[in-house]
């Protein structure tokens, strides 16, 4: 079911250190996608199968647009392919849409994007801002030295010249470097302080993605204030066929836990109704795993 036809990468460059921005040709999954979908690579025959939010694409040129940061030993691989190199299968797009819709007037959503949340985030804010949503975006980095797609000509910007007043952009770094000191929780605090307004406009809804303690923060600080708020638990995929169990996700319905998979039944969450507390222990566990993988790898 991977399709096993190469899939070659058209371009390809560093966005920060370790983080690989990659054009690729997957004309049949450009033609269906959809903002918060995914794709599941396999890099080489004898490679591992790694799920990739899809960060763009181009329905005409047959393209999709990936961002690859090198955490383990597959990723970083696939950060050393070159222009020209193909990846033996794309299969996808995978996951459940984001659930789009119309807002009133007078209102905004607000996303908050950690590090490489932002190519997760970028398709999905696209997407409100295209049906005539206001959107109020808070992208974290660690600091200066780890920026990507903020310049004027670059996505973001680009975003803003397109669509001008109707989005916001509000950006933080933890150490100061760039924007507001501290973490997107910061401003998020101050809006819902603040009345649950974000640029003038009350706040319908909250989408988050990064990694997994930031979205339990923004979830844990959202919740008394009673907004609306989901989160893509893109992060916590590691194979993203349903077999393999490490992305299940407990939520409670009706007093009762019931398990889900974020790659079968997510990416997206209502994150009010996640059981942190079960959930979170887990990653520990799976970065111990990666360290092994790079160990044996030598990498
Ligand atoms: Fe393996 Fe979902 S990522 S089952």
């Amino acid at each position: 079911d991977m399709g096993l036809e190469p899939q070659k990468i058209l371009k390809q460059h560093e966005l920060a250190s370790g983080i690989v921005e990659m054009t690729v040709r997957a004309p049949m999954v450009a033609r269906s996608a959809r903002a918060g979908q995914f794709v599941r690579v396999l890099a080489s025959e004898d490679g591992e199968l790694i799920p990739l939010t899809l960060a763009d694409w181009d329905v005409e040129a047959g393209t999709i647009d990936l961002v690859i940061q090198g955490m383990g030993t597959s990723t970083r691989l696939m950060n050393k392919m070159q222009v020209g190199d193909a990846f033996a299968g794309i299969a996808g797009p995978l996951g459940r849409p984001s659930d789009v819709h119309k807002h009133g007037e007078d209102e905004t959503v607000v996303f908050t994007a950690g590090g490489v949340g932002l190519p997760a985030i970028y398709p999905i804010s696209r997407a409100h801002l295209e049906i005539g949503n206001h959107v109020t975006m808070i992208v974290g980095f660690r600091s200066a030295d780890h920026l990507f797609w903020t310049g004027e000509d670059e996505r973001m910007g680009r975003l803003k010249a397109e669509f001008g007043e109707k989005v916001e952009l509000i950006y933080t770094s933890n150490d100061g470097t760039f924007g507001i000191q501290g973490f997107v929780t910061t401003p998020l605090e101050e809006m819902l302080k603040a009345g649950n307004v974000a640029n003038g406009r009350p706040i319908a809804e909250v989408v988050s993605v990064g990694p997994p303690m930031m979205m339990r923060a923004v979830s844990d600080l959202t919740k008394p204030y009673g907004v609306p708020t989901v989160v893509s638990l893109n992060s916590i995929m590691v194979d993203a066929t349903g077999m393999c169990g490490a992305c299940m996700v407990p939520v409670l319905t009706d007093g009762k836990t019931e398990r889900k998979h974020a790659c079968i039944d997510g990416p997206e969450f209502d994150a009010h109704i996640v059981e942190w507390d079960k959930f979170m222990p887990r990653f520990g566990m799976f970065r111990a795993q990666e360290g092994r993988s790079l160990e044996r790898h030598k990498l």
